[in-house]
């Protein structure tokens, strides 16, 4: 059951270190898959970006659970001086959001792999093995495509939520950021 919020400054060192850990990690996935668009097809580069985009992806999906059961035992620390309410609101939904797609995204992208009945090739000779053979090329098409699309959605949420940051910073000047450093 979820407490109170704490009342101390910034959020818990265990909250901090996921949130920068996982902020890495996504950030990291988005890089190579991006370089893995600027190689030549055929380059062993190519197929090395794309396992180290599922490698971030994973690990994204590895420390998310830790993480939410830990924020759901600790609660977030108020803000001071408090926002406005609309504020509020728009920063619980846009978290809410991100929370979804730390765990959806990933899933989504593991579902596109293993449901067109291939392993999940990942950095170092390491793999998780194709469960669904011999798959559903078109089901795991569209699930690809959705992951693809909520990707690229998501840079706006991202966007919007790193400007809202510096926003509360340099702008409103109270401690949300700080209480995330
Ligand atoms: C938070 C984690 C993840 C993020 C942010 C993410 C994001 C993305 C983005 C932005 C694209 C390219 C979209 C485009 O080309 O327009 C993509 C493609 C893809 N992702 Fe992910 N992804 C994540 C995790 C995963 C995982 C865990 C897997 C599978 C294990 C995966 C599998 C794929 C596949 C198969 C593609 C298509 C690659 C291609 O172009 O051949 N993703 N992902
Ligand atoms: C992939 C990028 C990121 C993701 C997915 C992400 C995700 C999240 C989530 C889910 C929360 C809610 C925390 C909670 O209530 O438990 C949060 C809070 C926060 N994030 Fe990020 N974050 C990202 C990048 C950043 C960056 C780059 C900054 C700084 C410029 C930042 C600053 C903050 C701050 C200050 C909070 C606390 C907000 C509050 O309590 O009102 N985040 N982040």
């Amino acid at each position: 059951m979820a407490q109170p919020p704490v009342t101390g400054v910034r959020y818990s060192a265990g909250q901090r270190s996921f949130h920068w850990l996982i902020f890495a990690f996504v950030l990291l996935a988005y890089v190579f898959i991006n370089i893995k668009g600027w190689l030549p097809r055929g380059d062993a580069a190519r197929v090395g970006m794309l396992e180290a985009h599922f490698a971030a992806g994973l690990a994204v999906l590895l420390l998310i659970v830790p993480r939410l059961m830990l924020r759901l035992r600790r609660g977030a620390p108020a803000v001071t001086p408090e926002p406005p309410r609309p504020v509020r609101i728009l920063g619980h939904i846009t978290h809410g959001l991100l929370y979804l797609f730390l765990v959806v995204q990933p899933v989504l992208g593991i579902l596109a792999v293993e449901l067109s009945g291939h392993a999940i090739d990942l950095p170092f000779g390491l793999a998780i093995p194709a469960l669904h053979t011999p798959g559903n090329a078109a089901l795991a098409h569209s699930i690809r495509e959705i992951h693809e699309d909520v990707g690229d959605i998501f840079y706006w949420v991202i966007g919007l939520h790193i400007v809202a940051a510096l926003w509360h910073h340099w702008f409103r000047r109270d401690d949300t950021l700080k209480r995330m450093l």
